[in-house]
């Protein structure tokens, strides 16, 4: 029974029962149910405003319980004021964008992101009049010098996807802050688990609740949390352009929030291990994590989060019949064009998230032909290690 409370508890306590929305306690269902409707019915008029006052429930585009359910965790879980949740991460991503900026606004954003984020910056705002700056976060005084009269926003994810730097996020908040930018956080890849990025200043958190925060690889979703205004001005434009969650997605995603804090630091402490036994093999030419000490921002990476995140990445040499023969050699690893479930997983970002992009462009942010990205799972630590040790014995050797 899900018992309404004042009192506090410890977030791994409190994450199992937040956002729960069953407002009939008659039946008192272990878990809520679905509510697959397209609109709820009210008696007249007067019920009808009512509704509308109290935030309530008449049409699913609007408002559904499942996805306010959602919502209400991700704002537990991010220290938000309010969140909405969203079909996909880039929906997440894509209404924060657009409810910040307008034609003649500048977007100063890091050069290494997920390929879509960029996409959408460059291409799809490109196209509406908004200019885009791609630099090196790392770089404060580069960002201070990029900074605009017109710089509306400045974007960065909390862990680069695939180069896993690590930008200094309470430096670039107040240099948003001191010129009247607002920081938009990509928190996809560490979680509410690792890192909250609004209690190190950010205004908006987006989250692709798809990886790490679902875990199970089973729902496409995604959230934007923050501060109150931001969020209503984020939620009218939801409303237009329909990038709500759908009810089943947020029941999917809110019950493997549930098992998050048990999950990630598990994943974390995984590529750590992996990361630090890939950096002493003789075929692996480079290895990129923050648990590593020296990874550029290790340091700053202690600082920010409660565990390093369990993704990396790792440099093979440029030639694919040997990488094809490492991955086949693999027992737990496989390839799939995601990341943060509960098994190891490997990207390419050359021909996924980042195919899109030039040669050239690519190489500019260290996205060489030999880069694979690891998601890391929750399987024995040996096991995994071990495992990728023998397959690149296997491939590597001659
Ligand atoms: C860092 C990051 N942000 C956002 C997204 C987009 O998420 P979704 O696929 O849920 O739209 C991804 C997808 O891989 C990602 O890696």
């Amino acid at each position: 029974m899900f018992k309404e409370s004042d009192k506090e508890f410890s977030f791994e306590t409190e994450i199992l029962s937040k956002g729960v929305y069953i407002k009939n306690p008659t039946t008192n269902p272990e878990v809520a149910p679905i509510f697959m409707t397209t609109a709820f019915n009210v008696e007249d008029l007067d019920a009808l405003e009512q509704r509308y006052d109290e935030r309530g429930f008449c049409y699913n585009r609007n408002r559904n319980p499942n996805r306010s359910a959602l919502a209400e965790l991700m704002t537990y879980l991010e220290h938000g004021e309010d969140s909405i949740a969203c079909s996909s991460g880039m929906a997440a991503i894509s209404t924060a964008a657009l409810s910040i900026v307008k034609k003649g606004d500048h977007i100063l954003s890091d050069m290494t992101l997920y390929g879509e984020s960029m996409e959408i910056f460059s291409d799809l705002l490109g196209g509406y009049g908004v200019e885009t700056t791609f630099i090196d976060f790392t770089d404060l005084e580069l960002v201070k010098k990029s900074i605009r009269p017109n710089t509306k926003m400045l974007y960065t994810e909390t862990v680069s996807n695939p180069m896993i730097t690590v930008p200094n996020l309470r430096a670039l908040a107040d240099i948003a802050h001191e010129h009247g930018a607002l920081l938009v956080v990509d928190n996809t890849f560490m979680t509410a688990a690792l890192c909250r990025p609004l209690d190190l200043g950010a205004d908006i958190v987006v989250n692709s609740l798809t990886k790490f925060a679902n875990g199970h690889s089973d729902a496409v979703c995604g959230a934007l949390t923050g501060r109150a205004d931001l969020v209503a001005k984020a939620y009218h434009l939801q409303v237009l352009l329909g990038t709500q969650a759908d009810p089943f997605s947020s029941w999917l995603v809110q019950r493997g929030i549930r098992t998050m804090d048990l999950r990630v630091p598990k994943q974390a402490e995984n590529a750590s291990a992996l990361a630090h036994a890939l950096a002493k093999s003789p075929y692996v030419l480079k290895v990129n994590h923050p648990s590593l000490e020296n990874h550029p921002q290790h340091e700053l990476a202690k600082a920010q989060f409660k565990g390093f995140g369990g993704m990396l990445s790792i440099e093979l040499p440029d030639d694919r019949q040997k990488m094809n023969k490492f991955m086949r050699a693999l027992h737990f690893a496989h390839y799939a064009m995601t990341l943060g479930g509960y098994r190891t997983s490997l990207a390419y970002p050359v021909l996924s998230s980042h195919s899109d992009m030039s040669e050239e462009e690519r190489l500019k942010i260290g996205i060489t032909n030999g880069l694979l990205r690891i998601s890391c799972g929750i399987e024995n630590t040996d096991d995994l290690v071990n495992d990728f040790l023998e397959a690149l014995e296997i491939a590597y050797k001659d």
